[in-house]
């Protein structure tokens, strides 16, 4: 069994970045500047826009925090939209989701500028990831593709099992390893809440990517020996010998599973490092796109 390590891994992307930025910067090239709009003051939502911020800052970035509180209204956070939008200095910009109930998610996606939407969440940008023309890939798929390439993982031929159709990971993941490419042209089933007996088909995979929130989900009865596993999961359960009083946990019983895989993600360190990276990625290919 070999550690897909996202946090070794991404601090390689982001030596490269760094790098890529400070070339620009040689040849008076603009700095890379991506924003993000969080708000509310969801603990998990706060801890990843956080991460985000900062993680740009550190590979020589400009990157702007805009925090509401949850009382913004709809036409509020659409006018906010507009602004970034418009403004030159701003490369890409996402809006950190889940939002409040009382705004319209979709409304918001559909307003954000498909050449700054560095989440690759707008259906223009979907719609290219489909037809694999140039756009942006919704982060978290596109850093689970970064890893088959840097691990040298061969998808061609391979069975792959998407547990979870989330518009975010599970539906574009399922998308993208079935495109005509390297990460991809594997033979994919996408599961969801409504799949009978789940444990028939990751018994057939060669691939699982899970992303269902739900901590130790899968277990080992439910793959076969050698599998390939990429775990989304992560969500923080209670745990009082924690000082934060959480730990996170993937949606893998990690302990009994990892022993029978021939490559699997951790929780932390796995999937979640690469998210981070894939969107700087994406900032700088938006400077690129936009002819900066
Ligand atoms: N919420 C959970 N994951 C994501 C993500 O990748 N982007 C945004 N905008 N919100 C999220």
């Amino acid at each position: 069994m070999q550690l897909l390590d996202g946090k070794s891994t991404s601090k390689a992307i982001r030596e490269e970045l760094s790098q890529a930025v400070h070339q620009r910067r040689k040849s008076g090239k603009k700095t890379p500047h991506l924003a993000a709009v969080l708000v509310g003051n969801d603990g998990g939502s706060l801890t990843y826009v956080g991460a985000k911020v900062k993680a740009c800052k550190k590979i020589g970035f400009e990157s702007t925090l805009i925090h509401k509180e949850d009382s913004i209204t709809e036409d509020q956070l659409l006018a906010l939209v507009d602004e970034l939008n418009k403004d030159d200095n701003i490369d890409g910009f996402i809006v950190q989701l889940p939002l409040p109930a009382h705004i319209d998610e979709k409304k918001v996606t559909l307003a954000i500028d498909p050449k700054k939407d560095v989440d690759g969440f707008h259906p223009m940008n979907l719609g290219n990831m489909v037809l694999n023309l140039p756009g942006f890939l919704p982060a978290t798929p596109a850093g689970m593709l970064e890893l088959f390439k840097r691990y040298e993982i061969e998808t061609e031929g391979k069975h792959c099992v998407v547990i979870g159709r989330s518009h975010i990971v599970g539906a574009p993941m399922s998308i993208m390893m079935g495109r005509n490419t390297f990460p991809g042209n594997s033979t994919v089933t996408l599961t969801h809440s409504r799949t009978k007996n789940l444990k028939a088909i990751t018994l057939q995979a060669d691939i699982i990517i899970t992303a269902i929130g739900k901590p130790g989900f899968l277990t080992a009865d439910m793959i076969q020996p050698g599998t390939i596993l990429m775990d989304v999961g992560i969500t923080r359960v209670e745990d009082d010998t924690k000082k934060k009083g959480y730990h996170l946990s993937g949606d893998v019983d990690f302990e009994n599973v990892a022993p029978k895989c021939s490559y699997i993600t951790p929780v932390p360190g796995g999937v979640g490092p690469m998210t981070i990276v894939s969107l700087m990625m994406n900032t700088l290919k938006a400077m690129e796109l936009n002819g900066k």
